[in-house]
């Protein structure tokens, strides 16, 4: 499906973003490990999350809707159901890289899982390696691609040294964690907290400290022995990912003014924003201050501005804290004065697409000066944006890039394959128009 955004009028009024998609996963995946029925608000409604929520129903949780909330009628954590049919997790590399820390302690049972074309290329062996250390046994094609499977044992307790800050490698490794008497994870630079918040919340003894050891701002993570999960109603922020768009569109078109209502700001996410706010951009919030741990997931409106904006480099601690919206700072960084550079996101790579490939291409070919680093990008901002056609190569988050892209540009985008954003923001061409409007 082809898309054309064309050169807006100011955004101006206030809207709802959709749910958050890390927080929806992790409340689908909690939710059907614990021992009582979980209530989420606000679940997600998108291809990734549905996914999730088919992938828990497989194994034997019970999903109800209920007056716009969902129950979640887990199965316990150790009674995931063995499986004859494959597990397919679709586009979502966070149910790929998160399920099988569960799995991997269903003791005796073996589990397939696959997904779409994008995850087949996506690497396991980043989740294999320390499963394996724990005692389960992982089978993936070519030793690292999807499909694979994964062999339910009675695990032991280790301590990991993430070799890259993944949220989504931390979780599946504390997930395991929770049968063992103790397992620690050790990230160099902090990354999306949001499973051991939720942990916390089910009642698992966890604790989780900065690292001294390695100096560069990361956190050592412990979780063990558990052996029930019970949570509490679970109220889905607002996606600060999905919002970064929005916000990215408010401070680019001409004249426009908008709030975006009830976004998460759990500080290990608000990356962005402080990029946003060293490039002069006028975003304001009430963010979370950086290196707190609560249980609890801050929610708060978001005030965007239109202004003119300076190049910046972002930092490598910075990197995983606004990992998902690093397209976005290449976008800004066309409309800035000077040179905005990202180096130390060589993970862009192997996100939905390689990231640094496609932004560089996608940009360019809408006229914007950027070149592609082994590890991130330099932009020469020249004031604006000519417009163009850009693929999204399947990839959602490129397909928002270029509806923003077309919306701030002199002549307009068409988004080829814009029916990617399905998989986190189904309503954004409904929203924008709204905001238009
Ligand atoms: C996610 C973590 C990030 C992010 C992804 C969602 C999560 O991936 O890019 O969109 O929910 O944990 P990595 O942790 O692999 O960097």
């Amino acid at each position: 499906m082809n898309t054309r955004f064309e050169p807006s009028g100011p955004l101006r009024g206030r809207v709802t973003v959709p749910a958050d998609k890390s927080i929806s996963h992790r409340a689908a995946l909690i939710g059907a490990m614990a021992s009582e029925p979980v209530t989420v608000r606000n679940y997600l409604d998108a291809a990734d999350t549905r996914s999730t929520l088919a992938a828990v129903t497989q194994l034997g949780a019970i999903v109800e809707p209920r007056d716009g909330e969902l129950v979640i009628r887990g199965c316990g954590m150790r009674n995931a159901l063995p499986q004859h049919e494959v597990i397919d997790v679709g586009n979502a590399g966070t149910l790929m890289r998160l399920l099988p820390g569960w799995l991997s302690f269903q003791t005796g049972a073996v589990f397939e899982l696959t997904g779409d074309e994008s995850i087949r290329r996506r690497p396991v062996d980043r989740i294999a390696e320390p499963l394996t250390r724990m005692g389960a046994r992982i089978e993936a094609r070519e030793g690292r691609f999807p499909p694979f499977t994964v062999h339910g044992a009675t695990l032991n307790g280790i301590t990991y040294e993430l070799p890259v800050a993944s949220a989504q490698v931390k979780s599946c490794v504390l997930l395991a964690g929770l049968v063992t008497s103790a397992t620690t994870v050790i990230e160099p630079v902090a990354s999306r907290d949001h499973t051991e918040r939720m942990l916390a919340a089910a009642g698992a003894p966890i604790s989780r400290e900065r690292d001294v050891s390695g100096g560069a701002g990361g956190f050592r993570t412990t979780v063990g022995n558990t052996d029930e999960l019970e949570l509490d109603p679970v109220e889905v922020p607002g996606d600060p990912s999905s919002a970064a768009f929005l916000i990215a569109a408010g401070v680019l078109v001409k004249g426009s003014r908008l709030v975006l209502e009830r976004v998460g700001v759990n500080w290990t996410r608000a990356g962005f924003l402080r990029i946003l706010e060293r490039m002069g951009a006028i975003v304001l919030a009430d963010l979370e201050a950086p290196g707190t741990f609560q249980a609890h997931e801050p929610i708060a409106d978001i005030d965007v501005r239109n202004a003119p904006i300076e190049a910046t480099t972002v930092t490598s601690e910075e990197v995983p804290l606004a990992i998902d919206e690093l397209p976005l700072v290449a976008l800004l960084g066309c409309f800035a004065d000077g040179d905005t550079i990202v180096r130390g996101a060589a993970e862009l790579r192997i996100k939905e697409s390689d990231r640094i490939a496609t932004v560089v291409e996608g940009l360019r070919g809408l006229g914007a000066v950027i070149e592609a680093l082994p590890d991130g990008f330099v932009v020469t901002g020249t004031g604006g944006l000519r417009g163009g056609r850009l693929d999204a190569h399947g990839d959602h988050r490129l397909a928002l890039l270029g509806a923003v892209a077309g919306l701030a540009s002199d002549e307009g985008v068409e988004v080829v394959g814009m029916e990617a954003a399905e998989v986190s923001y189904p309503g954004f061409a409904g929203d924008v128009a709204e905001l238009i409007a």
